[in-house]
């Protein structure tokens, strides 16, 4: 461990005792004393009390700067106004029915006039939706195998949780990676229908449809990959991988779960141009509150009207996660908006060149809309690998 890290755990001790505290008691009743394995960091993580805007505090007083918001849930920062509104009046109106209510249809059209896409149907969550999406994929080609990069997150369903943060004794050829499943309980069947490229290796992606002619369903991608900092698409990739599966009659799955309301207005498809066969949308599209949705052409959907796919779900457009969605798109997620976080997205993106070139900090900034990372390596990362050569205990300390 660095000198400057060990320092740096030190003060974040002293600063956090009553975070410390809570930790122990949480750990008794709750699996590393937390709710979601990603939110376990050592020496513990810090407990949030409030949120407000673009701040968090924590139970010790302690004030932040939210630079992660929720794992890019909140665009709209923590209780921004017209959500607060829109839930509140949801509230008091009956939360949940079980029925269908007008906001579905009305949500619907908002999204479906922005992405390209005709139909929707909604969930609660990223892994939810990207789930549907890889089933309707199958059934819509009648085949088992879907693409994913290695490196990649799209949840934590079984043909979801395979090679996202693989060892590099296990991971294989870089031309065909190994499909590693990220922890027990997947069961094999699900592993072998999973099969693994390289992010920007489109040479890569021709030959995994070569070895398994006819039984790649769908290629699913994040057009950026963001679980790795943010690795760029290079050049080409996006529409190569639209040509590809044109070609071998595969889905295109634009996972846009983060870049759908961070990227821009229309989210990837509109930013870089490239048409998808389906998208799923979750994080930020609620404001806060979940809301996940998927969407495809008529001729997709309509596996799930004709009552061949099935979808379903309790909570699916209770009234808390539709009021929220609506205020989203309606007052939040609008192109002034866009551009004015574009400007802001610039200037935080520029102050952080400029202090990596006066200290001298072997890193870079990669950003597109209002998404940023600092990326503690000297050149551009293309794929997992390349990020694993990372310095770990440097950016803990960052
Ligand atoms: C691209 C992407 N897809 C899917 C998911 C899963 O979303 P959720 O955590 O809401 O299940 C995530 C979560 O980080 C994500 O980043």
């Amino acid at each position: 461990m660095h000198e400057e890290l060990q320092k740096e755990i030190t003060t974040y001790e002293k600063r956090t005792p009553k975070s410390a505290e809570a930790h122990r008691r949480a750990e008794k009743r709750l699996p590393l004393g937390v709710a979601s394995n990603y939110r376990t960091y050592e020496p513990y993580p810090i407990f949030v009390k409030e949120g407000h805007g673009s701040k968090i505090r924590d139970i010790d007083g302690n004030e932040y700067v939210d630079h992660n918001l929720c794992f890019g849930s909140l665009i709209a920062g923590h209780g921004h106004p017209a959500i607060v509104k829109a839930v509140e009046k949801a509230l008091h109106m009956g939360t949940t029915f079980g029925m269908p209510h007008e906001m579905e249809w009305e949500l619907a059209e908002e999204i479906c006039g922005r992405f390209p896409i005709e139909m929707i149907r909604f969930g609660s969550s990223g892994t939810e939706v990207t789930m549907h999406a890889c089933r309707l994929a199958r059934a819509a080609t009648k085949r088992d195998k879907i693409l994913k990069f290695e490196g990649g997150y799209h949840g934590l369903h079984d043909t979801a949780l395979v090679s996202v943060k693989p060892k590099p004794e296990e991971y294989g050829e870089e031309s065909a990676p190994n499909s590693v499943p990220g922890g027990l309980g997947i069961p094999k069947g699900s592993i072998d229908n999973v099969v693994v490229a390289s992010f920007n290796d489109l040479a890569g992606v021709e030959y995994r449809f070569e070895q398994h002619p006819n039984q790649i369903a769908a290629v699913i991608l994040e057009p950026i990959m963001m679980n790795v900092g943010l690795c760029m698409p290079q050049a080409g990739f996006l529409q190569g991988l639209r040509d590809v599966t044109a070609r071998h009659g595969a889905l295109l799955i634009f996972d846009e779960v983060k870049t759908g309301a961070k990227l821009g207005w229309g989210g990837a498809s509109e930013y870089f141009g490239v048409k998808p066969d389906v998208i799923t949308l979750a994080k930020s599209i609620g404001g806060g509150v979940p809301l996940g949705a998927f969407g495809a052409s008529r001729a997709v959907m309509n596996l799930i009207s004709d009552h061949k796919v099935f979808h379903g779900g309790t909570f699916n457009t209770n009234r808390l996660s539709m009021s929220a969605g609506l205020a989203m798109f309606r007052e939040v997620l609008t192109r002034e908006n866009y551009a004015t976080v574009a400007k802001l997205s610039k200037k935080l993106a520029d102050g952080y060149r400029k202090t990596i070139a006066k200290v001298g900090l072997q890193a870079y900034v990669a950003s597109a809309g209002v998404n940023g990372s600092l990326m503690l390596y000297p050149q551009e990362i293309r794929n997992y690998r390349d990020w694993l050569k990372v310095d770990q205990d440097l950016w803990r300390q960052y």
